[in-house]
This record gives structure tokens, sequence and C-alpha cells, in this order.
């Protein structure tokens, strides 16, 4: 494939454009603009890429797909929320923490798009060749038509894409390449703007697909990338606790399709597995009869899941009582502890309290907080509700229970795992399989919880 070499040049920041243009798209500087050759003469060194697999490549134009279609990756939760899959040309940012199976999921995809009959190449800049290799043997990745080189120089893999011509081509991770000719060590926001303009400008003109690692910081930030966001096509942030299987995708911005929906995915042995059964992962080790615990039917993205959320009250140890809360805002969990000590005359709002959302899922949506509310509850009173209740609904300040999005997905998922009563807002209407209590606020949902103080 004859490519040109010549490209604009940004002074300010470096970033490049294929065509003139009066203002960088990197840093928005204007006229900074030059030609330059990219190649720099011809001078950059051909690297070496290797082949993943030692299998020969399988026979050209067999079970090849249209070019011009979205391609799934075969990782069934990647392709989901991507609607789809990848679109060619298409420059999809991956961010997450470290540790989170970035590298992972990014060699199962180009593994699978290979096998889609996709050239594809993986330029690694963070580990060598024999390391992506043993890895990608483990998660079964190794395929005919998946190459990898590993390089931290920027013209150095742009040469590689250059000569290889992929289908699909994925950089891990654009903190860790840098072009010598852009101010800036590798990870700046320069240098990283730089590579991503570089090679966005790279898949449009060739529609080849492309995946750019990034790191996010533990604030949970788009660190750098985020000075990304607005050159790429689409941006998935990767998250999940370390500690635990569970990963969820989430899709922040999307060119191609809608955003807002989230993958949910199970780091094992061998890779990431998509999780089918999202409800049955997280109520599998349910302890049925514990006080302070309460199933909640919430919506993630797109999809109904059932979480069990968790509550633990102690006499404080004096000084500031201790509060620890995962999986949930403790901002909004210090509300309703306020909203119940008023409501139900306790003094949860003095003691240690522990609150944490089984799975290692982290529950952003006012729909956790009638079963937060009343988890705390049964764990001050010690009282364990009915196993085969749900509860679900947002709380006011004034301890009023408001409605939420998509009720009748929640009790139908709900019924479907084998509850078969819940506790709702009012204006929730009747879904076949499971019995709806509708409460107007927290006293009245405890009671029919079973937790009035009375009694
Ligand atoms: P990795 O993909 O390297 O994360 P990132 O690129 O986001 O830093 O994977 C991180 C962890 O996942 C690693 O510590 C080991 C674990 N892991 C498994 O549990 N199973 C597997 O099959 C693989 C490949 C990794
Ligand atoms: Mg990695």
């Amino acid at each position: 494939m004859a490519k040109t070499s010549m490209v604009f040049r940004c002074a300010t920041c470096g970033a490049t454009t294929p065509r003139w243009v009066g203002r960088c798209p990197g840093c928005g500087e204007w006229d900074g603009m030059t030609e330059v050759d990219r190649r720099r003469g011809g001078g950059a060194e051909r690297a070496r890429r290797a082949p993943l697999s030692l299998v020969p490549p399988a026979i050209p134009g067999a079970e090849r797909v249209p070019e011009a279609s979205i391609v799934p990756s075969g990782v069934g939760e990647l392709d989901r929320v991507l609607s789809g899959g990848f679109a060619p040309g298409s420059v999809t940012l991956l961010g997450g923490e470290p540790g989170i199976g970035k590298s992972t999921l990014v060699l199962q995809a180009l593994a699978g798009l290979a096998r889609a009959g996709r050239s594809s190449l993986l330029i690694t800049s963070e580990e060598s060749e024999a390391q992506v290799r043993v890895r990608a043997e483990r998660v079964g990745a190794a395929v005919p038509g998946f190459e990898v080189l590993a390089t931290t120089s920027l013209p150095e893999a742009l040469a590689a894409v250059d000569d290889a011509g992929p289908s699909v081509l994925a950089l891990d991770s654009v903190h860790t390449v840098a072009d010598p000719s852009v101010t800036g060590a590798p990870g700046s926001v320069s240098q990283v703007q730089a590579c991503a303009v570089e090679l966005t400008a790279f898949a449009k003109e060739h529609d080849m697909a492309t995946v750019l690692v990034g790191h996010v910081t533990k604030d949970g930030s788009l660190a750098g990338p985020r000075a990304l966001e607005h050159i790429v096509d689409t941006v998935l942030a990767f998250e999940g606790d370390r500690h635990e299987a569970l990963r969820t995708l989430r899709v922040l911005k999307h060119r191609f399709g809608p955003t807002g929906d989230v993958g949910l995915l199970a780091m094992g042995p061998d890779g990431l597995v998509d999780v089918a059964d999202a409800s049955g992962l997280f109520l599998r080790d349910r302890c049925e009869g514990t006080a302070g615990s309460v199933v909640v039917p919430i919506v993630e993205g797109l999809r109904p899941l059932l979480v069990e959320v968790q509550a633990l009250v102690a006499p404080s140890q004096g000084g500031p009582p201790r509060r620890s809360v995962q999986g949930l805002d403790s901002g909004r969990v210090a509300m309703l502890i306020a909203v119940l000590d008023r409501a139900a005359d306790t003094e949860v709002g003095r003691r240690d309290v522990y609150a944490n959302v089984a799975g290692g899922l982290r529950v952003r949506e006012p729909g956790v907080d009638l079963g937060v509310t009343l988890a705390l509850l049964g764990a001050t009173l010690d009282r364990p509700l009915d196993p085969r209740l749900a509860v679900v609904g947002e709380v006011g300040l004034a301890g009023e229970v408001r409605q939420v999005t998509q009720p009748e997905r929640r009790l139908a998922e709900a019924a479907r795992v084998g509850f078969t009563w819940a506790i709702a807002p009012r204006g929730t209407p009747d879904v076949e399989g499971i019995a709806v209590h509708r409460a107007a606020d927290v006293g009245q949902a405890a009671s029919a919880a079973g937790l009035s103080r009375v009694g």
C-alpha cells in the first residue's frame, strides 16, 4: 500500500494533520502548521513486527466480511456497548486504572477481529513482545493475522503501520509512546495529543479501526486522555475493583451509537469473559436471613440487574464515628443516615457505619436509596428482611420515596430471579409475577418490610 509520508505538524504541540489547516486540532493554535516528512527523510528504522501466532496465516479471502461494515470483535459485551463492533476508520479510546484489564481486553478484541479476517496490529509500548505473547497464549489470542510490535517511538510505530497496512490497530498505551520531534516527556499532554492526532489522521486516511489505550488516575478522571476526548470517536471507561472479578465497560462518548450502556465482564484465569446473568452473579454468595442485607433491582446502562446492598452499624469507639462506604456514593449514604435518623428516630449518625454493594459493582443511581436506608435500619435493629423481598426507590430529604426510571424492567428482573414481592415508590405499575407494595415514605417502607421500631 503506497502511502504519503508528508504531513503538517503544529509548531506548538507537535500534532500532525494529513492536510494543511489554519488551526491546530490538538492545541487550537492558529497558523502553526508546517509541512514535514513524518518519516524524517525515510530515516526511521523499520522495526520488526512479529506474528503472535506461529501458525501460518489463513488463506486470504476466506470468510471475509464486507470491509465497509461494522465488525464485531467477538467479545460480546464490548460489541454490545459499541452497538455491534468496530467501524472502519473509527478511533476508540479505552481508559482505565492500571491493572484493571485494558491490555487483556485489547488483546482479546484484536484476536477476535483477526479471526474475522481483519489483519490486526498491536503496538505495545509497555510490555515486551514476549510478555504479550505469553498473555496471548493464555487467553487464546495468538491467532493468525495478528501481529505485535514493541516500541516506544511514535515514528517507528507509524512506519510499521504504514508497512503492515492493518485493518485494525491498537496502541497500548498512548501514554508511553513519544514523538522525539514534540516537546514533553511521554505521557505529557503535548505528547499524548500529538500521538492521538497523528494516529487518528492515519486511521481516517486508511479506514483503519484504531484503539488507543489510556491510563486513568485513582480519582477516576481520564487524566491525560481528557485531552483526547474531542479527538477520538468513542471513549470507553473500563472500571472495577482489582480484587473482584467484575469489570464494567461504560461508553462515555460514541459517534456511531448511543452512549450510557454498560458492558459487564469478569476477569478469570483465561482472560475476560462476558457476564451473561449479572443478577445471578451478584446474588450468588448472598447470605439469606442476615440483618442489614437488602436486594435492589437497579438499572445499569440499559440493563436491569439485582444487587445486594449490605450495611453494618456498630457502636462507635469514641471520637468521630467511622464511615466506610464501598460501591455507593458516600455523600449519598451520609444523607440517607440523616434522613433515617429523623424518620425513624434511630441514632445511626452517632454510630460506626459500613455500607457496601456486594460483588464489586459501583452503583451510581438513586434507585438504590431506599434499599440502603432499609439496610441501615435492618442492621440497627438487627432484624433480617424476607429473603424474597426486593426494594427500590429514590429517597428525598423529607424522607419521601420517589419514582425511579424503568420500574417495570427492574421488577420484571426481580421476578425472573425469584423474588416474590417488592417495596417500590407510589405510582409503580403492576408487574406480572411479583407483588408490589407501594410506599410513600421511609416510614411506610420500613413497616412494610417489618422494620417498624415497635413490634
Ligand atoms: P492487564 O490487562 O495487564 O491490565 P491493564 O492493562 O489495565 O493494566 O491485566 C491486569 C490483571 O489481570 C493482571 O494483574 C492479572 C490479571 N489477569 C487475570 O486474572 N487473568 C488473565 O487471564 C489475565 C491475562 C490477567
Ligand atoms: Mg496494560
